[in-house]
């Protein structure tokens, strides 16, 4: 089965081409992120009209690279939700009018099963049940997962996802966006003594987090230096280094905790903040302490693009899913 995988929700334009029995064929990726950085932050106007322009052409270059004709497809994976509603909207209604004339399947994929499924696409895959952290822009979450569509939510945040506290504290320093690459970036010329962070909610049982607390402790850290005349490069680099170190430590404690509480020794970690170094770093050494597994998606499969699309449309409709025509988008959805 070959499917095409559009996904538009944000402010990247992914394609790609999934072959059930060959794999990834071929991806493409337009970032729109110059765009928006004058802005400070994604606007959602700027973004639908960018990814209008970018579809044809994008979907046009990738089964190009496959040496595929369009002819070929069996079915199309977009994404229908969680995102901007414009922005989903034109991958979405690209998805069903192709579908549509070519008389073919098309399914809405939910954006974070995406994420969630993303280090599939690698050649050492995780067998089922894992425990899986989601960790994006939108979404912190801990997740049990037995098999394709079978997920069982144990952990969530109580307000702002670690990729937001990642963008927010990016923008309180003046780093620009998006913050997360920005903040981890300044992280490494830190230095790790000199100031600690606390690492919210890891004395209180369960599994949900909280990372807005977060973001006020760097606010009144970088507040009191600029009072005491420190407000230097050095200072804001050491800010990054305690709040990602914060972060990392919180993440792998909840990790441990939800692979202690459901008796499972193997974790899978996605989304953009599972790019992230620190984070990394950790949850592997964690999980060589507990002689048990751990699979992140290559990097550029850790941010939003199309080939996690695919993939999990791809599973969908091998499972012989089917959505009536005037499912479209779903801005707010949960998984
Ligand atoms: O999954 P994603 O591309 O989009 C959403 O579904 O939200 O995640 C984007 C988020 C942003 O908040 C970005 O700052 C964060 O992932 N991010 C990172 C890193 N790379 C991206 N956070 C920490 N360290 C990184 N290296
Ligand atoms: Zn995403």
């Amino acid at each position: 089965m070959l499917v095409l995988g559009i996904e538009s929700s944000c402010d990247e334009t992914g394609i790609a081409l999934y072959d059930s029995e060959q794999g990834l064929l071929a991806h493409a990726l337009y970032s729109q992120i110059e765009l928006h950085a004058l802005y400070g932050g994604v606007v959602p106007e700027l973004a639908s009209r960018d990814h209008i322009r970018r579809l044809i052409p994008l979907i046009q270059s990738t089964l190009k690279e496959a040496k595929r004709q369009i002819s070929e497809l069996d079915g199309i994976a977009y994404t229908a939700g969680p995102g901007l509603i414009g922005a989903l909207l034109t991958g979405a209604s690209v998805a069903r009018s192709l579908a549509f004339a070519l008389k073919i399947p098309a399914v809405g994929v939910h954006h974070m099963e995406g994420h969630l499924l993303a280090p599939m696409l690698e050649s050492e895959q995780p067998q089922f049940p894992f425990i899986c952290l989601l960790v994006s822009g939108g979404h912190s979450m801990i997740i049990r997962v037995d098999g394709i569509g079978r997920y069982k939510l144990l952990g969530d945040t109580l307000d702002d996802a670690a990729g937001e506290a990642f963008d927010k504290t990016a923008k309180l320093l003046d780093l620009g966006y998006p913050g997360g690459p920005k903040v981890s970036q300044l992280a490494l010329s830190g230095r790790a003594e000199r100031y600690k962070f606390p690492r919210p909610m890891v004395d209180r049982p369960g599994l949900d987090m909280s990372f807005s607390g977060l973001k006020t402790y760097t606010l009144n850290t970088w507040q009191q230096a600029l009072k005491e005349d420190q407000a230097t490069e050095q200072t804001k680099a050491d800010i990054c280094r305690a709040f990602e170190m914060a972060v990392a430590d919180t993440l792998t404690i909840k990790c441990k905790r939800a692979l202690e509480q459901e008796g499972l020794n193997r974790l899978v970690v996605s989304g953009g903040v599972s790019a992230n170094r620190e984070i990394r770093e950790k949850l592997h050494a964690l999980m060589n302490k507990r002689h048990g597994e751990v699979f992140f998606p290559r990097l550029e499969f850790c941010t939003d693009n199309g080939a996690m699309i695919a993939y999990a449309g791809t599973q969908r409709l091998l499972a012989g899913e089917e959505q009536d025509l005037n499912f479209a988008a779903t801005p707010r959805w949960s998984l």
